[in-house]
């Protein structure tokens, strides 16, 4: 298979395959895997990624690349004027850059915080039906060749049809969403439902009435921090949600929200213990209060009967506000890591025992991630985790 055109045909006979198996896989990260494996196989380079225009930012975020573990991709934040893929996404047009090395828009940060030498590569937007959503590119070409005409023409092909499947992916998860979303509201409307025929009982003890008035107090919250939550992490993913930024004191805030969980800790017997000094952020302050409450809330809720909680605020070593909450709970296994801040996520151990509904984390990353801030976890078994957040200065 020498002959030059038959293996131009091969590769588009290829693309085809592909475009079938990317059609059928309705699983997100599975299709983002299958996308680059096709891009690095059918332009023959060494690595391929795939970067998405955040919708609460603008700016361009990695969702994989073939040569980097999910941990070192999730808080690469790309911009876009001052990079090749930006210059890709605004201009939606392809680009090749031989020597990348010499271009002054390469944005060195990614390299350097991902070891990942790039000498040349070729981008290509990424489009839905409607829009321009991302970039895709194509890392180091093999065998000391070069990027051609017939490669840009390969690319985007491929990457007209990984656009369409993941909106697809993302209609579908949408769709997932809404089924998991009506789920979680049964279960409370159930419970009132059942109370309020019981109270019609005329039966009904004095004391059990006053039993089921309690129930029906408690599903009713839950029905309302349930909707806020649905609809809170709705308007965060679609970029919909509004950061309404002043100056304020962290310090003040985390404060209040100690001050809030201070009656659930003490029923389960757990310190709070406080090195805040007085800082001033530009943010929305009621989002990060969401954020502070939801952190220290979990580690409460998944701490020991007698545990303690750590708060403590600094400016880290990139120049960043930090705030750390350590908890001495039963901590998180490595394998449940990457999860953590998926939507619905809970880990099955305390699922059973702990109300929640796994949505916390989620929005908390949305919230940070719109301040311009990252999000993380450090966990060791049997010792407890610590949440950290950074906001910029
Ligand atoms: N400090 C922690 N220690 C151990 N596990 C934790 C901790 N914080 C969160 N988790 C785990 O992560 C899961 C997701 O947390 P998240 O805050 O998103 O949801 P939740 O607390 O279950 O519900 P809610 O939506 O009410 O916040 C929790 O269910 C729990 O399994
Ligand atoms: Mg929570």
């Amino acid at each position: 298979m020498t002959n030059p055109l038959e293996q131009k045909l091969e590769a588009y006979r290829r693309i085809l395959d592909i475009s079938k198996q990317l059609n059928s896989t309705l699983e997100y990260g599975a299709l983002l895997q299958q996308i680059v494996a096709a891009v690095v196989e059918i332009l023959n380079v060494e690595a391929a990624s795939i970067m998405l225009q955040d919708p609460s930012t603008g700016e361009l975020r990695f969702e994989i690349a073939s040569n980097l573990k999910p941990q070192e991709t999730e808080r690469i934040a790309v911009p876009l004027d001052r990079s090749i893929a930006g210059w890709i996404f605004t201009h939606g047009e392809p680009r090749v850059i031989e020597d990348v090395a010499r271009d002054p828009k390469h944005y060195r940060q990614v390299d350097s915080a991902t070891q990942f030498h790039t000498r040349n590569l070729l981008g290509v937007p990424l489009r839905t039906h409607t829009k321009v959503i991302g970039v895709v590119q194509a890392l180091n070409k093999r065998d000391s060749e070069k990027f051609t005409g017939e490669d840009i023409s390969l690319l985007t092909v491929l990457a007209s049809q990984a656009g369409v499947a993941i909106e697809n992916a993302r209609l579908f998860q949408q769709s997932d969403f809404i089924a998991e979303i009506v789920h979680e509201l049964r279960t409370p409307l159930a419970a009132l439902r059942a109370s309020t025929t019981l109270l019609r009982r005329p039966d009904l003890p004095e004391e059990k009435r006053e039993e089921v008035h309690n129930l029906l107090q408690e599903e009713t919250e839950r029905l309302i921090t349930l909707t806020s939550d649905f609809l809170d992490l709705a308007r965060l993913e679609s970029g919909r949600a509004e950061m309404d930024r002043h100056p304020f004191d962290l310090a003040h805030l985390i404060y209040d929200c100690v001050t809030l969980v201070s009656p659930q800790a003490s029923d389960k017997g757990i310190s709070i213990y406080t090195d805040v000094p007085a800082y001033e952020v530009q943010g929305d302050k009621s989002k990060l209060k969401q954020v502070v409450l939801n952190l220290l809330t979990n580690a409460i809720k998944y701490n020991r009967p007698d545990g303690e909680v750590y708060v403590s605020a600094f400016v880290n070593d990139m120049n960043a506000f930090q705030l750390d909450v350590r908890d001495t709970g039963y901590g998180i296994r490595p394998e449940n890591l990457p999860n953590m801040f998926r939507k619905f996520y809970r880990v099955a151990d305390t699922a059973g025992t702990v109300q929640g509904t796994g949505l916390g984390l989620a929005i908390c990353k949305h919230i940070i991630e719109a301040h311009g801030g990252n999000i993380w976890i450090n966990s060791i078994a049997d010792e407890g985790s610590t949440f950290s957040f950074t906001l910029p200065q």
